[in-house]
């Protein structure tokens, strides 16, 4: 599998190819202004047109943004209705846009807990967009990083049902291959927004070897200059895969 960063050492570029973003810290903004939550959710929403068009300028190909986590669904009712009302308006209003920039948008997760007028907005803006390539956007809405590699491991076990009493026959190529961002490269990059320095089971077999940048921004704050300031840093990181400095020095 050429994408997996603990099988080959991949190339490194100025810009990162993949960045993967845990947009946090909406409902922190709002309280900070005596607002209800919801409206930072809302204002996150104006966040996420910026960053995407900020990094189709910068030509980023993979954008990967966790909307919605497989833990978020213990939030207040009300929360959880605001954010899949704002995901179907969102979808229904922004596609043409995405559509017009160039963007194939992709939703990865577990989508069968949604309401079906929200998976068929899905599919209609997979299909719709499917033949842009000049930014990739992901979506991850009910997304797990356990679930993923659990699901992936029983669509191997279906595929090939005779691995299940030859385990040491499976590799991490083929279990990687089934997981929802096969499509992709691993990210180069990972920023949280908000403050907080962890992964909350995001893409956790993808961030093997991701360079790992936290803002004390709130998602609802950040956009271009954000973006610019967090590929510097990114530019500066010396990415080693394992080998010494003087190696990464003498392969250039
Ligand atoms: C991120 O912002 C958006 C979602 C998880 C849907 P939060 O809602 O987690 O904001 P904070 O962390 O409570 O400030
Ligand atoms: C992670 O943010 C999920 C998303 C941004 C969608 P959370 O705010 O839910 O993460 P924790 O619970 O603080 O780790
Ligand atoms: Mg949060």
């Amino acid at each position: 599998m050429p994408n997996s960063s603990t099988l080959s050492v991949p190339a490194c570029t100025d810009t990162p190819r993949h960045l993967a973003i845990i947009m946090d810290g909406n409902g922190r903004w709002a309280t900070k202004r005596f607002l209800p939550r919801t409206a930072g959710h809302m204002r996150g929403v104006q966040a996420v047109r910026r960053v995407v068009e900020a990094c189709g300028r910068r030509g980023v190909e993979y954008l990967t943004l966790f909307a919605f986590s497989s833990e978020n669904w213990r939030r207040p009712k009300e929360e959880v209705s605001l954010l899949m009302r704002l995901f179907m308006q969102t979808l229904e209003k922004q596609v043409g846009k995405l559509e017009e920039q160039g963007v194939r948008l992709r939703i990865v997760g577990d989508l069968s807990p949604f309401e079906p007028r929200l998976q068929a907005l899905i599919r209609a803006a997979e299909e719709r967009t499917a033949h842009n390539s000049t930014l990739n956007l992901t979506i991850a809405a009910n997304y797990g990083g356990r679930w993923d590699i659990l699901q992936a491991m029983r669509k191997l076990l279906a595929a090939q049902p005779g691995l299940a009493s030859q385990p040491d026959a499976i590799d991490e190529a083929q279990l990687a291959q089934y997981l929802s961002m096969a499509y992709a490269p691993e990210p180069d990059l990972f920023i949280r927004t908000g403050g907080e320095q962890r992964i909350s089971n995001f893409l956790i077999w993808q961030l093997a070897y991701t360079e790992l940048y936290f803002s004390d921004d709130y998602w609802p704050d950040f956009g271009a200059k954000n973006i610019d300031a967090a590929f510097e840093w990114y530019r500066t990181r010396e990415r080693r895969f394992g080998r010494t400095s003087a190696q990464v020095a003498s392969q250039t």
